[in-house]
């Protein structure tokens, strides 16, 4: 069984995603680690209730980027991690992670890149006044979102509603990173 750690800052509805489709077989991996940046975050008490483990850490108490990513390739490393999966995870990893576990870490963006990268992805693209929205999940590399594309998928909404298109973007985003994740692995 292949063995994945994913990393969020907040609500988690995306781990959550990843795990149950673990659960329930619809992924063959095992999550054996969740990181995330943020200690007060609600995916840290998603992470206990599945009985994840975690590594939880404040920036702030670390003297640099590099310190902290090195303690998590160390714990990554400890863990046999094969695949890192970024499911809202809002920092820009620098070298230290990418010379470690580099084309083997991938993202979910909620927009049909190369458009409307970095924060804010869906009040950029509502803000354009796009007509067709979507997701992209991507390799991980130094640039901004801006990794080679594994998969994306669009869907049609003509408004202005920001919580809708977020439902509706969200909604893609549990299946189609599960189904993703699935037929990377078995590569
Ligand atoms: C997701 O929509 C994900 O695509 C987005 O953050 C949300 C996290 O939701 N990621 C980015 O914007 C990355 N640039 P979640 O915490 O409920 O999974």
């Amino acid at each position: 069984m292949k063995r994945i750690a994913v990393f969020a800052s907040g609500e988690g509805s995306n781990f959550e995603s990843l795990v149950t489709a673990c659960e329930q077989g619809r992924l063959h991996a095992e999550p054996v680690l969740m990181v995330c940046d943020r200690p007060g975050a609600k995916v840290v008490g998603r992470a206990a209730a599945h009985g994840v483990e975690s590594f939880v850490f404040s920036p702030s108490s670390y003297a640099s980027k590099a310190d902290y990513e090195r303690e998590i390739v160390r714990r990554l490393d400890a863990a046999h991690v094969d695949l890192v999966c970024l499911a809202g995870y809002m920092r820009i990893l620098s070298d230290t992670m990418l010379a470690a576990y580099g084309g083997r870490i991938v993202n979910i963006h909620p927009s049909l890149l190369p458009a409307f990268r970095g924060a804010k992805a869906i009040e950029q693209a509502v803000a354009y006044g796009v007509k067709v929205f979507g997701v992209t999940i991507h390799y991980v590399d130094e640039s901004l979102d801006g990794g080679r594309i594994i998969a994306q998928r669009a869907f049609e909404y003509d408004g202005s509603d920001v919580e809708q298109v977020r439902r509706l973007t969200q909604q893609i985003e549990h299946s189609l990173y599960p189904e993703t994740v699935e037929k990377l692995l078995a590569e």
